[in-house]
């Protein structure tokens, strides 16, 4: 496999491949079970995040088995989709950003290969934590279809699975947030240290907590990712139908040495 999809809430269909079946891949932490397939003449391997089903929530996903899984099948490169919120008011429900920045709240998931011991103590560079080649494919995929997408954002994570107070929101949005969700952490992590090339859409579900009208519900999330689910999937497609096919960005250079972590 070259490339990955990570899909979020609503993308749980790897529509776009042929030749597809599901298979199982054991891992340090547990079996995940990706559909693989063919797409425009690429090898490309699909993993719902939430679980085919929708029935794994935000801080109990598999994201070390999930990463080690998909560098096990020789994928580079992940794609990923994520449901968020907003806290900018230029980032409107239904509008697309490549996020390009995140803040880490989250507090209580396994959230790097590197415990110490005989791998040492790995520090990893995250100035850019977002591929900037996948990032540009997906602005440029975006661009030719007329989707809008913002160049960049800053995704904050949180723990969940609760939505957050309106008083965490106006912090986040002090702190220099734009989106808000419960997933892109770990994952965005993971994939460096492996070694993976990593960029997320983002897609606006709805308004953060305090600035949307009223409550906010998991199942308003999900129906306008349904509104949005041929958009994304076009995107998608066109994204995977244009990536170079071979890697030319620094993600590789600022990865640590991780082979001896990923062997059997
Ligand atoms: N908060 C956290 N996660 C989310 C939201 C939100 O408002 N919308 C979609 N995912």
């Amino acid at each position: 496999m070259e490339i990955a999809i990570i899909g979020g809430t609503g993308v749980y269909d790897p529509a776009m491949l042929t030749e597809k079946r599901e298979i199982k891949v054991e891992t340090p932490y547990g079996m995940i079970t990706p559909v693989v397939g063919v797409f425009a003449g690429r090898k490309v391997a699909f993993l719902p995040r939430h679980g085919a089903d929708h029935s794994v929530p935000p801080h109990r996903i598999n994201y070390l088995a999930n990463i080690w899984g998909l560098r096990r099948l020789g994928v580079e490169r992940v794609l990923a989709s994520a449901a968020v919120g907003s806290l900018n008011p230029q980032m409107l429900p239904g509008e697309v950003v490549i996020i390009d920045q995140f803040i880490d709240f989250t507090k209580n998931r396994p959230h790097t290969f590197f415990e110490g011991g005989e791998f040492g103590v790995v520090h990893t560079d995250f100035t850019e934590p977002y591929c900037p080649e996948l990032r540009k494919v997906l602005l440029a995929a975006a661009e030719e279809l007329g989707i809008k997408a913002h160049d960049g954002g800053v995704y904050v994570c949180t723990e969940g699975p609760r939505f957050e107070t309106p008083a965490e929101i106006r912090m986040f949005a002090q702190l220099g947030g734009d989106l808000v969700g419960m997933t892109n952490l770990p994952e965005v992590v993971l994939a460096r240290e492996a070694g993976l090339c990593y960029a997320t859409m983002a897609i606006v579900t709805n308004f953060a907590a305090g600035i949307a009208s009223g409550p906010l519900s998991h199942q308003e999330v999900v129906e306008i990712m349904a509104e949005n689910s041929q958009r994304l999937q076009k995107l998608l497609n066109r994204a995977l139908a244009i990536m170079p096919k071979e890697r030319s960005c620094p993600c590789q250079k600022v990865a640590p040495p991780a082979e001896k972590i990923f062997e059997e």
